[in-house]
């Protein structure tokens, strides 16, 4: 096997602490903006004047600035996690369940499932999720403990836990999900009970993490495969480039075509607020900032990840 052209990009020149300043100033001044999410009871009252921001260079070293040691809801970021734990479980055949096309259609949307026959356009909707969690529970033991026993190895936290208020609040307002698993399993690509699938999505979503535990989370992807927390080899390097991909095409949903065109860096988000990115070989990051925009990405999140690209002219394209 041939190892990959290194395409390094040299950040000793960039000066990190004082870019990451500048978007905190540039971000405070428009605190307020967007909507939290109000359809989790328990992320409606979360305020609008938190901002952190943290990367973790491919040799370990930490830059962040602002809140980027509170801890929030990971939601969505978590099917990152989780894709990359199924594909280790069952490889290319995950394939043949879920698609990896890009959606144009919001993140909770059931339109596309009837016509497409039960297999979700990607990992990243709410329906390849669930599928994903479905996959999980036929092929790990103690699904939730393997769960919490990754985001601690990837994270360098052994904090990282459920937080059960937010998966109650979910499960008590979870009518779309709830149907969303119920539709699929109608067409037999949901194996397990329904109730267990949304379980381990509704514990996987209601995770409480910081962004420097996310950033080093998703330091694999950045590492062409290799996690520098643990100093394991998570996937292989093909695998963590096609997780990129698919980051790049569906990880931030309808927006995922603009995200590509402001930022240009593979990208997942959650209605928690947060967004972690992947400049491949040279970093990982996460923003967090609770307002979100009409797609539920976080607006000064994303506003932060564009800022960043263009500073530092990091950019996959
Ligand atoms: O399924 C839901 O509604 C949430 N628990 C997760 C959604 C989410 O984070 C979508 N991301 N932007």
């Amino acid at each position: 096997m041939h190892e990959p052209i290194q395409n390094q990009f040299d950040i000793t020149e960039l000066d990190l602490p004082d870019i990451l300043g500048t978007i905190h100033e540039e971000v405070r001044a428009r605190f307020g903006e967007g909507k939290v999410a109000n359809y989790i009871d328990a992320l409606a009252h979360v305020p609008l004047d938190q901002f952190g921001m943290a990367l973790v260079t491919r040799e370990g070293h930490v830059f962040e600035v602002g809140d980027s040691r509170e801890a929030f809801s990971i939601q969505s970021i978590s099917k990152v996690h989780t894709l990359t734990m199924a594909l280790d479980a069952v490889g290319d055949a995950l394939w043949e369940r879920v698609d990896r096309e890009p959606s144009g259609d919001p993140f909770n949307s059931l339109i596309q499932l009837e016509y497409e026959k039960g297999i979700p356009r990607n990992p990243f909707i709410n329906a390849g999720a669930l599928v994903v969690a479905d996959v999980i529970l036929s092929n790990y033991d103690k699904p939730e403990e393997a769960l919490l026993k990754f985001m601690r190895a990837r994270s360098g936290s052994e904090d990282v836990g459920g937080d059960e208020v937010v998966a109650k609040s979910e499960r008590e307002s979870g009518y779309r999900n709830i149907a969303t698993a119920n539709f699929i399993r109608s067409y037999g690509n949901i194996k397990n009970d329904v109730d267990a699938v949304l379980d381990l999505y509704f514990l996987q979503c209601s995770l409480r993490m910081n962004c420097v535990e996310l950033a080093r989370s998703v330091s694999y992807l950045a590492g062409k495969g290799r996690c520098n927390v643990s100093g394991e080899q998570v996937v292989s390097w093909q695998l963590a480039t096609r997780i990129n991909s698919l980051m790049m095409t569906a990880g931030t949903y309808d927006a995922a075509g603009d995200f590509a065109f402001y930022v240009g860096l593979p990208a997942k988000s959650g209605v928690g607020g947060g967004i972690v990115a992947v400049v491949p070989h040279v970093m990982s990051l996460c923003v967090w900032y609770p307002g979100l925009d009409d797609q539920g990405n976080s607006i000064l999140g994303r506003f932060a990840l564009h800022r960043f690209a263009q500073m530092t002219g990091l950019s996959v394209f």
